[in-house]
Protein backbone atom coordinates (compact mmCIF):
# COMPACT_ATOMS: atom_id res chain seq x y z
CA UNK A 1 0.00 0.00 0.00
CA UNK A 2 1.52 3.68 -0.86
CA UNK A 3 0.70 5.89 1.38
CA UNK A 4 2.19 9.49 1.38
CA UNK A 5 2.77 11.57 4.85
CA UNK A 6 0.63 15.60 4.49
CA UNK A 7 1.39 17.35 7.71
CA UNK A 8 1.88 14.21 9.96
CA UNK A 9 -1.31 12.76 8.80
CA UNK A 10 -0.86 9.40 6.72
CA UNK A 11 -2.81 10.40 3.03
CA UNK A 12 -4.23 8.55 0.77
CA UNK A 13 -4.20 8.83 -3.15
CA UNK A 14 -7.86 9.30 -2.73
CA UNK A 15 -7.85 10.00 0.60
CA UNK A 16 -12.10 10.83 1.36
CA UNK A 17 -12.97 11.02 -2.22
CA UNK A 18 -16.35 9.15 -2.90
CA UNK A 19 -16.16 6.49 -5.42
CA UNK A 20 -19.35 3.93 -6.81
CA UNK A 21 -17.57 0.80 -8.14
CA UNK A 22 -20.52 -1.46 -10.11
CA UNK A 23 -19.77 -5.17 -9.98
CA UNK A 24 -18.27 -4.99 -6.77
CA UNK A 25 -19.58 -8.54 -5.45
CA UNK A 26 -16.52 -10.63 -7.20
CA UNK A 27 -13.38 -10.51 -9.69
CA UNK A 28 -12.18 -7.09 -10.88
CA UNK A 29 -14.96 -5.47 -9.29
CA UNK A 30 -14.01 -6.31 -5.29
CA UNK A 31 -10.45 -5.72 -6.49
CA UNK A 32 -10.95 -2.03 -7.52
CA UNK A 33 -12.77 -1.48 -4.43
CA UNK A 34 -10.49 -2.91 -1.98
CA UNK A 35 -7.72 -0.85 -3.91
CA UNK A 36 -8.98 2.22 -3.80
CA UNK A 37 -10.17 1.86 -0.12
CA UNK A 38 -6.81 1.13 0.93
CA UNK A 39 -5.91 4.46 -0.77
CA UNK A 40 -8.34 6.08 1.43
CA UNK A 41 -11.88 6.15 -0.59
CA UNK A 42 -15.02 5.69 1.01
CA UNK A 43 -17.14 3.27 -1.32
CA UNK A 44 -20.58 2.97 -2.33
CA UNK A 45 -20.92 -0.92 -4.30
CA UNK A 46 -23.10 -2.26 -6.59
CA UNK A 47 -23.96 -5.30 -7.46
CA UNK A 48 -26.86 -7.92 -9.07
CA UNK A 49 -25.42 -10.66 -6.47
CA UNK A 50 -26.37 -9.57 -3.05
CA UNK A 51 -24.51 -12.31 -0.87
CA UNK A 52 -20.96 -11.53 -2.83
CA UNK A 53 -21.66 -7.88 -1.93
CA UNK A 54 -21.91 -8.24 1.51
CA UNK A 55 -18.49 -10.20 1.58
CA UNK A 56 -16.65 -7.70 -0.32
CA UNK A 57 -18.07 -4.83 2.08
CA UNK A 58 -17.06 -6.58 4.75
CA UNK A 59 -13.64 -7.03 3.41
CA UNK A 60 -13.73 -3.12 3.39
CA UNK A 61 -15.27 -2.74 6.40
CA UNK A 62 -12.72 -4.45 8.01
CA UNK A 63 -10.13 -2.21 7.19
CA UNK A 64 -12.17 0.79 8.34
CA UNK A 65 -13.60 2.06 5.26
CA UNK A 66 -17.09 3.41 5.22
CA UNK A 67 -18.79 1.41 2.90
CA UNK A 68 -22.82 1.60 1.80
CA UNK A 69 -23.52 -1.48 -1.14
CA UNK A 70 -27.00 -1.54 -3.34
CA UNK A 71 -28.07 -4.94 -4.99
CA UNK A 72 -29.57 -4.71 -8.49
CA UNK A 73 -29.40 -4.87 -12.23
CA UNK A 74 -27.60 -2.34 -12.96
CA UNK A 75 -28.98 -2.43 -17.08
CA UNK A 76 -32.04 -1.07 -15.23
CA UNK A 77 -32.71 2.33 -15.08
CA UNK A 78 -34.07 2.56 -11.55
CA UNK A 79 -31.22 0.48 -9.16
CA UNK A 80 -28.75 2.18 -11.26
CA UNK A 81 -30.38 5.86 -10.16
CA UNK A 82 -30.34 4.17 -6.59
CA UNK A 83 -26.80 3.34 -6.67
CA UNK A 84 -25.60 6.80 -7.34
CA UNK A 85 -28.09 8.10 -5.56
CA UNK A 86 -27.40 5.92 -2.36
CA UNK A 87 -24.02 7.29 -2.40
CA UNK A 88 -24.79 11.14 -2.68
CA UNK A 89 -27.36 10.67 0.27
CA UNK A 90 -24.89 8.76 2.57
CA UNK A 91 -21.50 10.78 1.89
CA UNK A 92 -22.96 13.64 0.44
CA UNK A 93 -20.22 13.58 -2.48
CA UNK A 94 -19.67 11.83 -6.17
CA UNK A 95 -16.29 11.76 -6.79
CA UNK A 96 -15.42 8.62 -9.03
CA UNK A 97 -17.55 6.60 -10.76
CA UNK A 98 -16.03 2.89 -12.32
CA UNK A 99 -18.11 1.06 -14.65
CA UNK A 100 -16.78 -2.38 -14.24
CA UNK A 101 -20.14 -4.53 -14.97
CA UNK A 102 -19.81 -6.77 -17.41
CA UNK A 103 -19.22 -10.02 -19.18
CA UNK A 104 -19.68 -12.33 -22.37
CA UNK A 105 -22.11 -15.31 -23.51
CA UNK A 106 -19.49 -16.38 -26.08
CA UNK A 107 -20.31 -18.60 -29.99
CA UNK A 108 -19.59 -18.22 -33.43
CA UNK A 109 -21.14 -15.47 -34.92
CA UNK A 110 -23.21 -18.51 -36.84
CA UNK A 111 -24.54 -19.51 -33.65
CA UNK A 112 -24.88 -16.39 -31.80
CA UNK A 113 -28.07 -15.46 -31.42
CA UNK A 114 -29.77 -12.41 -31.37
CA UNK A 115 -31.23 -12.70 -28.06
CA UNK A 116 -27.45 -13.33 -26.81
CA UNK A 117 -25.92 -10.58 -29.00
CA UNK A 118 -28.38 -8.09 -27.31
CA UNK A 119 -27.35 -9.75 -23.68
CA UNK A 120 -24.19 -9.20 -23.86
CA UNK A 121 -24.26 -5.03 -25.43
CA UNK A 122 -27.08 -4.14 -22.92
CA UNK A 123 -24.59 -5.69 -20.09
CA UNK A 124 -21.65 -4.23 -21.40
CA UNK A 125 -23.28 -0.59 -22.55
CA UNK A 126 -26.48 -0.01 -21.14
CA UNK A 127 -25.24 -0.50 -17.28
CA UNK A 128 -22.05 1.79 -18.06
CA UNK A 129 -24.60 4.68 -20.13
CA UNK A 130 -27.36 4.53 -16.97
CA UNK A 131 -24.64 4.75 -13.67
CA UNK A 132 -22.61 7.51 -15.95
CA UNK A 133 -25.96 9.40 -16.91
CA UNK A 134 -27.30 9.41 -13.06
CA UNK A 135 -24.05 10.36 -12.00
CA UNK A 136 -22.85 13.28 -14.44
CA UNK A 137 -25.03 16.06 -13.01
CA UNK A 138 -23.54 15.87 -9.28
CA UNK A 139 -19.89 15.65 -10.79
CA UNK A 140 -20.73 18.56 -13.08
CA UNK A 141 -22.39 20.66 -10.30
CA UNK A 142 -18.99 19.85 -8.33
CA UNK A 143 -17.22 20.32 -11.37
CA UNK A 144 -14.46 17.77 -10.84
CA UNK A 145 -15.13 13.61 -10.99
CA UNK A 146 -13.22 10.55 -12.35
CA UNK A 147 -15.42 8.45 -14.11
CA UNK A 148 -13.29 4.55 -16.03
CA UNK A 149 -15.12 2.36 -17.49
CA UNK A 150 -13.69 -1.24 -17.95
CA UNK A 151 -13.16 -2.31 -22.06
CA UNK A 152 -11.16 -5.60 -22.55
CA UNK A 153 -8.35 -6.60 -24.90
CA UNK A 154 -11.21 -8.19 -26.98
CA UNK A 155 -12.12 -4.98 -28.50
CA UNK A 156 -9.69 -5.54 -30.92
CA UNK A 157 -10.64 -9.23 -31.04
CA UNK A 158 -9.15 -12.02 -28.97
CA UNK A 159 -7.19 -14.81 -30.73
CA UNK A 160 -8.18 -17.35 -28.11
CA UNK A 161 -12.25 -16.40 -27.97
CA UNK A 162 -12.09 -15.81 -31.37
CA UNK A 163 -10.70 -19.67 -32.39
CA UNK A 164 -12.50 -21.70 -29.83
CA UNK A 165 -15.55 -20.07 -28.95
CA UNK A 166 -16.72 -16.94 -30.77
CA UNK A 167 -16.54 -13.72 -29.03
CA UNK A 168 -18.10 -10.98 -31.85
CA UNK A 169 -20.42 -9.60 -29.31
CA UNK A 170 -18.03 -8.66 -26.50
CA UNK A 171 -16.30 -7.27 -28.47
CA UNK A 172 -18.19 -5.10 -30.05
CA UNK A 173 -19.34 -4.16 -26.85
CA UNK A 174 -15.72 -3.64 -25.40
CA UNK A 175 -15.44 -1.02 -28.71
CA UNK A 176 -18.24 0.26 -27.74
CA UNK A 177 -16.91 1.07 -24.04
CA UNK A 178 -13.99 2.83 -26.30
CA UNK A 179 -15.80 4.86 -28.44
CA UNK A 180 -18.27 5.53 -24.80
CA UNK A 181 -15.06 7.19 -22.97
CA UNK A 182 -14.53 9.44 -26.23
CA UNK A 183 -17.07 10.92 -26.79
CA UNK A 184 -18.29 11.39 -22.87
CA UNK A 185 -15.11 12.73 -22.50
CA UNK A 186 -15.13 15.35 -24.93
CA UNK A 187 -18.91 16.26 -23.46
CA UNK A 188 -17.38 16.85 -19.72
CA UNK A 189 -13.96 18.31 -20.13
CA UNK A 190 -15.35 21.82 -19.56
CA UNK A 191 -16.66 20.17 -16.38
CA UNK A 192 -12.88 18.89 -15.01
CA UNK A 193 -14.37 15.28 -15.72
CA UNK A 194 -12.09 13.11 -16.30
CA UNK A 195 -13.36 10.36 -18.43
CA UNK A 196 -10.96 7.07 -19.53
CA UNK A 197 -11.28 3.37 -19.66
CA UNK A 198 -8.72 0.45 -18.66
CA UNK A 199 -8.61 -2.47 -21.40
CA UNK A 200 -7.67 -5.53 -19.34
CA UNK A 201 -5.76 -8.55 -21.28
CA UNK A 202 -6.25 -12.26 -19.87
CA UNK A 203 -6.86 -11.63 -15.87
CA UNK A 204 -6.86 -14.68 -13.40
CA UNK A 205 -10.18 -13.90 -11.71
CA UNK A 206 -11.91 -16.58 -9.99
CA UNK A 207 -14.45 -16.65 -12.96
CA UNK A 208 -12.77 -16.00 -16.17
CA UNK A 209 -9.23 -17.45 -14.76
CA UNK A 210 -11.07 -21.20 -14.93
CA UNK A 211 -11.24 -21.00 -18.40
CA UNK A 212 -7.97 -18.79 -19.20
CA UNK A 213 -6.22 -21.57 -17.31
CA UNK A 214 -7.84 -24.51 -19.36
CA UNK A 215 -6.73 -23.07 -22.63
CA UNK A 216 -3.23 -22.48 -21.28
CA UNK A 217 -3.18 -25.81 -21.07
CA UNK A 218 -4.86 -26.94 -24.12
CA UNK A 219 -5.05 -24.71 -26.50
CA UNK A 220 -2.49 -23.87 -29.31
CA UNK A 221 -3.27 -20.54 -29.24
CA UNK A 222 -3.42 -19.81 -25.66
CA UNK A 223 -3.31 -16.64 -23.72
CA UNK A 224 -0.54 -17.39 -22.45
CA UNK A 225 1.36 -17.71 -25.65
CA UNK A 226 -0.12 -15.25 -27.58
CA UNK A 227 0.73 -12.41 -24.68
CA UNK A 228 4.11 -11.00 -25.04
CA UNK A 229 4.49 -11.17 -20.97
CA UNK A 230 3.88 -14.95 -21.20
CA UNK A 231 1.56 -14.95 -18.42
CA UNK A 232 -2.04 -13.87 -16.68
CA UNK A 233 -2.38 -10.97 -14.95
CA UNK A 234 -3.74 -10.43 -11.87
CA UNK A 235 -6.74 -8.33 -10.46
CA UNK A 236 -4.53 -5.97 -8.74
CA UNK A 237 -2.88 -5.00 -11.74
CA UNK A 238 -5.57 -3.82 -12.94
CA UNK A 239 -7.28 -2.58 -9.88
CA UNK A 240 -3.64 -0.30 -9.79
CA UNK A 241 -4.28 1.04 -13.24
CA UNK A 242 -7.84 2.24 -11.93
CA UNK A 243 -6.68 3.83 -9.18
CA UNK A 244 -3.91 5.41 -11.33
CA UNK A 245 -6.80 7.34 -13.33
CA UNK A 246 -9.14 8.09 -10.94
CA UNK A 247 -5.92 9.78 -8.76
CA UNK A 248 -4.45 13.35 -9.48
CA UNK A 249 -1.52 11.98 -10.44
CA UNK A 250 -3.76 11.46 -13.92
CA UNK A 251 -5.27 14.94 -13.64
CA UNK A 252 -4.13 15.31 -17.66
CA UNK A 253 -5.32 11.88 -18.90
CA UNK A 254 -8.98 11.71 -20.45
CA UNK A 255 -10.57 10.00 -23.56
CA UNK A 256 -7.99 7.34 -23.20
CA UNK A 257 -8.19 3.82 -23.34
CA UNK A 258 -5.21 2.33 -20.95
CA UNK A 259 -4.15 -1.45 -22.05
CA UNK A 260 -3.27 -3.40 -19.23
CA UNK A 261 -3.20 -6.93 -21.18
CA UNK A 262 0.66 -7.67 -20.95
CA UNK A 263 1.83 -6.29 -24.37
CA UNK A 264 -0.80 -8.00 -26.47
N1 LIG B 1 -11.38 -11.25 -16.14
C1 LIG B 1 -10.87 -10.91 -17.31
O1 LIG B 1 -10.00 -11.59 -17.83
C2 LIG B 1 -11.35 -9.66 -18.01
C3 LIG B 1 -10.63 -9.22 -19.14
C4 LIG B 1 -11.03 -8.06 -19.79
C5 LIG B 1 -12.13 -7.37 -19.34
N2 LIG B 1 -12.84 -7.81 -18.27
C6 LIG B 1 -14.00 -7.03 -17.85
O2 LIG B 1 -13.83 -6.65 -16.49
C7 LIG B 1 -15.10 -6.54 -15.86
C8 LIG B 1 -15.13 -7.46 -14.65
O3 LIG B 1 -14.84 -8.77 -15.07
P1 LIG B 1 -14.63 -9.98 -14.05
O4 LIG B 1 -13.75 -10.95 -14.73
O5 LIG B 1 -14.27 -9.44 -12.73
O6 LIG B 1 -16.13 -10.58 -14.05
P2 LIG B 1 -16.97 -11.29 -12.90
O7 LIG B 1 -18.05 -12.03 -13.59
O8 LIG B 1 -16.08 -12.02 -11.97
O9 LIG B 1 -17.60 -10.05 -12.13
C9 LIG B 1 -18.61 -9.27 -12.72
C10 LIG B 1 -19.52 -8.77 -11.61
O10 LIG B 1 -20.62 -8.07 -12.21
C11 LIG B 1 -21.81 -8.51 -11.59
N3 LIG B 1 -22.94 -8.36 -12.52
C12 LIG B 1 -23.20 -9.11 -13.62
N4 LIG B 1 -24.32 -8.69 -14.20
C13 LIG B 1 -24.77 -7.64 -13.46
C14 LIG B 1 -25.90 -6.78 -13.59
N5 LIG B 1 -26.78 -6.90 -14.58
N6 LIG B 1 -26.07 -5.82 -12.65
C15 LIG B 1 -25.19 -5.68 -11.61
N7 LIG B 1 -24.10 -6.47 -11.47
C16 LIG B 1 -23.90 -7.45 -12.39
C17 LIG B 1 -21.57 -9.96 -11.24
O11 LIG B 1 -22.46 -10.41 -10.21
C18 LIG B 1 -20.12 -9.92 -10.80
O12 LIG B 1 -19.98 -9.66 -9.41
C19 LIG B 1 -16.12 -6.88 -16.93
O13 LIG B 1 -16.57 -5.69 -17.55
C20 LIG B 1 -15.34 -7.74 -17.90
O14 LIG B 1 -15.90 -7.72 -19.17
C21 LIG B 1 -12.47 -8.95 -17.59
Amino acid sequence: MTIKKIEGKDMGRVQDRVAVVTGAANGLGKAIAMRLAEEGARLALGDIEAAGLERTAASLTAIGTETVTVTGDLTEEEPAQHLIQTAVDRFGQLDILVNNVGGSRNAKIWEMTAENWDFVLRLNLRSTFLCTHHAVPHMMQQRSGKIVCISSGAREGTPWTAYYQGGAAYSAAKAGVHGFIRDVALELAEYSINVNAVAPGPIDTERAGENLRHLNETADYSPNRMTPLGRLGQPLEVANAVLFLVSDEAAYITGHTMAVAGGR
